[in-house]
């Protein structure tokens, strides 16, 4: 397993460009299960997990190819309805395939997706709105047997503004007989970029983004040819990366409107933002303030944040409450940032963060994307040589994250095992 080895204390300084966003790139790979035909989509990041859902593809029959940033996939030749366990353990987005095939075939059999680092993440959304749509599903070995020839369009309410939740139920809605409500839903920007890329196949769909999102089924979808947004997670990390080595950082090609939440935190931390022609610049502060976060759905706080967030916290001057309401179990970076010598204590939902004027650098184990994430957040200030194991979790999730730091002026380097 590869590990990084930071020696921290630098100040990054340079340009970046974001990659396309993993969480829209994978539910918009899934909707081409949707059509017959080639959809080709750009700006898809070289992640670990873009393949793991072209491995599912190509297992289910399509053709799935990948090059500069490009996939290229023909579901002409669906012959298998089926997302095997080891796929699924692997990435639990390979259940946003259950809605497409039911939609499309009548019939899926997708593993249940497992708990996982961060939280128990249950589906029951996800097959209660399909139910409601009239699918007949069944759970039998520790999988999804979901069948249904036509689907009807119906009125959901969910529970939770479920992210994959949403998409899948979208993307199921699509081919629907009749009109579907989905109330409650998520509106992340990356549900809004899969409702346009479905909209571009010929999909019926309004008011992604908003609560309420109406879809009027129609008979048939068109391959498409699209582009995936930004990833406003990859650019918030590295705005918070400006923030805690006191760097100067163009963070080029990002969609700020994406990011208001964490800007205006970071702002009130003192990191300073200039929108420029193409991109952000990011100035951060000698020493960050400290500050309050609570997690929320969008336009809260991001969740996939709040760990790069804390690390930043650790150095402030003063202590902050950080609430995860998403994930019960969000808070396994809390170990290893200790381990670094920061000053945090979790009660439930609740994590306190003295800050310390230093942190020191330790080996460390990395044990989500996000925690992965904000060890090297933590590590770029750090002084002496951090060394983060299994890094297999950052590849998730970050394209090219130390070539990225290296061009930044980060002393980093991959070590292959
Ligand atoms: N939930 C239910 N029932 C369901 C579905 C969700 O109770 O049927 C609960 C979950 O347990 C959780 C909350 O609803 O407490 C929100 O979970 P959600 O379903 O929105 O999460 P997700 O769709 O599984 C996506 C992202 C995550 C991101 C979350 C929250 C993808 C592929 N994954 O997950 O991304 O943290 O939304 O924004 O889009 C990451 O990129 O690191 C990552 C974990």
């Amino acid at each position: 397993m590869d590990k990084l080895i930071i020696h921290g204390g630098k100040k990054l300084k340079g340009e970046v460009d974001i990659s396309g966003a993993k969480n829209a790139a994978l539910p918009i790979i899934a909707a081409s299960l949707l059509t017959s035909g080639y959809c080709v989509i750009s700006r898809v990041p070289d992640l670990k997990d873009v393949m793991t859902m072209g491995r599912l593809l190509a297992k289910l029959g399509a053709g799935f190819q990948y090059k500069n940033r490009k996939a290229t996939i023909n579901t002409d030749g669906i012959n298998f309805f089926e997302a095997p366990y080891d796929l699924v353990r692997t990435m639990r987005a390979s259940i946003l395939v259950l809605g497409p095939l039911l939609a499309r075939f009548g019939k899926a059999k997708v593993s249940l997706p497992g708990g996982c680092a961060i939280g128990a993440r249950p589906i029951n959304l996800h097959l209660m709105g399909l139910a409601k749509m009239g699918a007949d599903i069944k759970l039998e070995s520790g999988y999804v047997i979901a069948k249904g020839k036509r689907l009807k369009g119906a009125s959901i309410y969910l529970d939770t503004p479920t992210v994959t939740g949403t998409e899948n139920l979208m993307m199921a809605a699509s081919l629907a007989n009749g009109i579907t409500l989905l109330e409650n839903s998520a509106g992340e920007p990356e549900v809004v970029d899969l409702a346009n890329a479905l909209i571009s196949m010929g999909a019926k769909i309004k008011g992604a983004g908003e609560s309420i999102i109406e879809i009027e089924g129609v008979d048939e979808l068109r391959p498409i040819n699209y582009s995936i947004i930004p990833d406003r997670i990859e650019a918030g990390t590295f705005m918070t990366i400006a923030g805690i080595t006191a760097g100067d950082i163009i963070i080029k090609d990002c969609r700020p409107e994406h990011l208001d939440a964490s800007m205006m935190k970071l702002k009130e931390v003192g990191l300073v933002f200039e929108h420029i022609a193409g991109g952000i610049r990011v100035i951060g502060p000698s020493r960050p303030k400290a500050a309050d976060i609570k997690t929320m759905p969008y336009p809260g706080f991001p969740t996939d944040m709040q760990a790069q967030f804390m690390a930043l916290m650790c150095l402030a001057d003063g202590t902050s409450i950080i609430k995860e309401t998403i994930f019960e179990n969000r808070f396994m970076h809390v170990a290893e940032l200790r381990r670094m010598g920061a000053d945090i204590s979790v009660e439930g939902g609740i994590a306190t963060v003295k800050g310390t004027s230093k942190l020191k650098s330790a080996p460390l184990m990395a044990t989500d994307l996000r925690a992965s994430a904000s060890l090297v957040v933590a590590a770029l200030a750090a002084k002496g040589a951090t060394v983060i194991n299994r890094l297999y979790h950052l590849d998730r999730g970050y394209e090219k994250m130390e070539e990225k730091l290296l061009r930044l002026g980060a002393d980093v380097r991959r070590v292959k095992e």
